[in-house]
């Protein structure tokens, strides 16, 4: 299946995303800081989901452009005035979304891009004017891990495979650097933290909004409806209180690196 097709078969809902997920961008609220970027700067948000990073940005007179490889994502996006379109992170040196930009910002999407992490890097470099910067923040390695762990071994145990079914590049800190270094960029900043999150509603909400790659994979009703109970029922011991809150052990990559001024 191409990663379009893919994709219109596993789309976000931006109205769960908001209402179950919003933390994602309220806790990377300060990675905009780190970009620190001047009025007028060209900005490309990769993975915009729906603009509410790059609403932050344009609050700042930023010329920002989002991508984004969800239609319903973009949609949401641009119903929040902010520009953007429909690009896949793996197809960024098509050029299709611009190139000259200061600097590509990017959160908590490049661990969704993993089919070819170099590509996405290369292609990152393509839009970048000479001396622009990158400054992301994704998932590391542990991200989530008893999450992830759960979703593959109930899928594994129903039959499916489940490094097929897995949407996640999870690298460690050491691994991102060799390949932004191999690329060419040099790296001005980069931090791996832990970050526990208290979840807003209950695990169940979680799968259905964040992990629909492997939720998706199962018949609507009841074989999906036993596939998320089973995984919920994995994980309640370890990441559920006495009192049902949940929470999950987010880790996090940061990183500030730039393009050089000649290649
Ligand atoms: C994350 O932001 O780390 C994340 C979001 C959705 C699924 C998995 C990880």
């Amino acid at each position: 299946m191409s990663r379009s097709a893919e994709h219109a078969d596993r789309d976000w809902s931006a109205a769960d995303y908001g209402q179950h997920a919003g933390f994602v961008v309220d806790l990377a609220a300060d990675l905009v800081d780190w970009l620190a970027p001047p009025p007028g700067e060209r900005v490309l948000d990769l993975g915009c989901g729906d603009g509410t990073m790059s609403l932050r940005l344009l609050a700042r007179d930023v010329a920002v452009t989002g991508v984004d490889a969800s239609p319903a994502m973009v949609a949401a996006a641009c119903e929040q005035g902010v520009p953007a379109m429909v690009l896949d992170g793996h197809d960024l040196a098509t050029g299709t979304a611009g190139t000259g930009y200061d600097a590509v910002f990017s959160n908590a999407a490049l661990h969704w891009m993993k089919h070819d992490p170099d590509a996405v890097i290369a292609g990152i470099k393509t839009v970048l004017r000479p001396g622009g910067r990158v400054v992301a923040e994704f998932g590391a390695t542990g991200n989530i891990a008893p999450i992830q762990a759960a979703l593959r071994a109930e899928a594994e145990a129903r039959g499916h495979d489940a490094d097929a079914l897995d949407p996640w590049f999870f690298p460690t800190e050491a691994d991102y650097r060799d390949r932004l270094e191999n690329a060419g960029f040099s790296i001005e900043r980069i931090e791996c933290f832990e970050r526990p999150t208290d979840l807003p509603s209950d695990m169940a909400d979680w799968l259905t909004t964040l992990a629909r790659p492997f939720v998706m994979a199962f018949t609507a009703g009841a074989e999906r409806d036993a596939y998320v109970c089973d995984v919920v029922e994995r994980l309640r011991p370890e990441l559920a209180d006495a009192n049902g809150h949940w929470h999950a052990p987010y880790v996090r990559l940061r990183l500030i690196a730039r393009k050089p001024e000649q290649d």
